[in-house]
């Protein structure tokens, strides 16, 4: 697929106010595409919307806002009844929201806020989602980290990790669902193939972003000391970008690429077992079991 052939395409961004979000909403937008922008704050939202109204949508492709906290289960079972009352089919959903927080917090249910923004929401959102992929092109692209080789989701029982019990500190706790979106996305793409739904992942670099700015741990800072160093968000984007437009996600699915080139993850990534016990278990953490 060429950029030109978005024009029109139904597409869903989370965490589109700031950092990749944004520059991928933008570069859809400019594509023609109908963008959705996922963001949890009016205000941030609201700004990020007018910022790629402003700088660029093409005539007739239609922008819009949608309020959500992807940590909050709640939440995201009405942003996804609003979604696909509004949108029968998606052609592209983008899950890019993540958090990397320097302290140890949980969610509304009870789980380890990292593991409930960056994984059981996105989660949650796709299975709610998937009737109008089907109905679309269902392409889904899950914006993962190379810090996925940080986490270790064979140490405990899952139920032990996600409720925060085996912490290993933030940036390890950070790797373990950043590793979650991997296996949840190479087990996509074997469930619902005959769907027709493909599904890719990435590490969009290491990027001058809010994720990194917010963190307050002894890494974050060093980070932050380097950040004007940093590539740009754009990078980041334009990476997520060349898998929306992969020219063959039909053929191949359940890939990670490191930037645009495509990678072998980290070996927990292809243990099948563990991919089936995580999908199970966040279907129960989640409610739809
Ligand atoms: N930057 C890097 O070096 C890097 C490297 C590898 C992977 N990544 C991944 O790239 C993705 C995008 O991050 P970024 O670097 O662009 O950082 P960012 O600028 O901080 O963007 C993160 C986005 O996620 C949103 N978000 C966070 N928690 C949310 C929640 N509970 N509900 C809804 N939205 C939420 C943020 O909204 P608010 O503005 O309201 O917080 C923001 O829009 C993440 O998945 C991250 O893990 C980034």
């Amino acid at each position: 697929m060429v950029a030109s052939q978005l024009k029109g395409q139904i597409t869903v961004v989370t965490g589109a106010n700031s950092g990749v979000g944004l520059s991928v909403a933008g570069l859809l937008a400019r594509a023609g595409a109908d963008v959705t922008m996922v963001c949890r704050s009016p205000e941030r939202g609201e700004q990020a919307l007018a910022e790629v109204q402003r700088e660029g949508a093409v005539a007739g492709a239609d922008v819009r806002l949608e309020l959500a906290d992807l940590s909050r289960q709640a939440d995201v079972r009405s942003l996804a009844g609003r979604l696909a009352a509004r949108l029968p089919a998606i052609d592209i959903l983008v899950n890019n929201a993540g958090v990397w927080l320097h302290r140890r917090e949980t969610s509304p249910e009870g789980f380890e806020l990292m593991f409930a923004t960056n994984h059981l929401g996105p989660f949650l959102l796709t299975h709610r989602l998937l009737d109008a992929l089907a109905a679309g092109r269902g392409r889904i692209v899950n914006v993962s980290s190379h810090a996925h080789r940080y986490g270790d989701l064979r140490r405990a029982e899952l139920e032990t990790i996600v409720r925060s019990d085996a912490w290993r500190g933030s940036f390890k706790a950070y790797g373990d669902t950043k590793l979650a979106n991997i296996l949840f996305t190479f087990e996509s793409a074997r469930r619902w193939a005959d769907r027709g739904i493909t599904a890719d992942t990435l590490h969009p670099g290491t990027l001058a972003t809010g994720i990194v700015r917010r963190n307050r741990s002894a890494l974050g800072l060093l980070m932050r000391m380097t950040m004007s160093f940093l590539p740009r968000p754009g990078v980041g984007g334009e990476a997520v970008m060349r898998l929306v437009e992969d020219p063959a996600p039909n053929v191949v699915s359940g890939r990670y690429f490191k930037g645009r080139k495509e990678e072998r993850a980290d070996a927990q990534a292809y243990d099948a077992d563990l991919a089936r016990e995580l999908w199970d278990r966040s279907l129960a953490w989640t409610g739809e079991a």
